[in-house]
């Protein structure tokens, strides 16, 4: 089943029933977690209405008013931090560091359902668009100081038949006990079959670009996007409380 997965973006009419939902979630919360401290939330999108409010703040993208369920998931402090103040514990919990922590708990979580979702022949597509617009998200979901959206997925059962797409081969991405540097070599061995795909080259045509790497340095992810949505993001961490305050 991992073999074979691939995301999907488009679904089927088929509701996710609250039960199958609250299964997955259930199997979601199992997945490891730092010090066993949960420091994530996950909060569940099905309203036509908020899907609407939320559509614009991931840049518009079908999935998100097409499929059933939307699911945004969160480094969550605040409950913790809560806790420890109500049994008199000082947290120390306003940095940097512990909001990364919460960010891979979340993740994890979020990683664990689209795993159990797919093995029940469900469809999940991730939206990267949260850490983007995580300061507009944070108004529509009402998420207090202490949390911060990570990832969100658009779950449903697939209303589409997709190819897979590539992956570079497994010796480009795997080191044997330390770290081997490329070489320009290399980088030509396990760039090239990506680069001579039919999809790749149609990429560079429509785009208007001589290489591959320039779809992405030059169209989708550019220089000057990266930066003004890191200072986005380091402003939401500030706000949220994770930054040393
Ligand atoms: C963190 C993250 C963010 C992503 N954001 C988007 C997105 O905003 N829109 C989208 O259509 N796909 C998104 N994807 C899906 C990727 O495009 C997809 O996983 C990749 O192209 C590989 O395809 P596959 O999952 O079918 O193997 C995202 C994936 C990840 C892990």
């Amino acid at each position: 089943m991992l073999l074979n997965r691939r995301t999907i973006r488009k679904y089927s009419s088929e509701p996710v029933e609250d039960k199958l939902l609250n299964d997955l979630l259930q199997k979601a919360c199992r997945a490891s977690t730092t010090g066993n401290m949960q420091v994530y939330s996950v909060i569940i999108t099905r309203d036509p209405s908020k899907k609407d409010e939320l559509a614009p703040l991931h840049f518009n993208q079908s999935m998100v008013t097409e499929a059933p369920v939307v699911l945004t998931f969160c480094a969550d402090f605040n409950r913790f931090n809560k806790w420890c103040r109500l049994r008199n514990a000082a947290p120390g919990y306003d940095n940097f560091l512990s909001f990364f922590t919460a960010a891979i708990d979340a993740l994890l979580v979020a990683q664990t359902l689209c795993v159990a979702a797919e093995a029940e022949g469900m469809g999940i597509c991730y939206l990267g668009t949260t850490t983007y617009m995580a300061h507009k998200i944070i108004e529509v979901l009402k998420l207090p100081e202490g949390v911060v959206p990570v990832t969100t997925i658009t779950l449903g059962w697939p209303g589409e038949k997709v190819e897979q797409v590539d992956r570079l081969p497994l010796e480009a991405v795997i080191h044997n006990e330390t770290y081997h540097d490329y070489s320009a070599g290399d980088i030509d061995k396990y760039y090239s079959e990506k680069e001579k795909r039919a999809d790749s080259q149609q990429f560079m045509k429509e785009n208007d670009k001589e290489t591959l790497a320039q779809v992405f340095t030059d169209v989708r992810y550019t220089k000057a996007d990266n930066v003004h949505f890191s200072q986005i993001l380091l402003g939401v961490l500030k706000e949220q409380g994770f930054m040393n305050q």
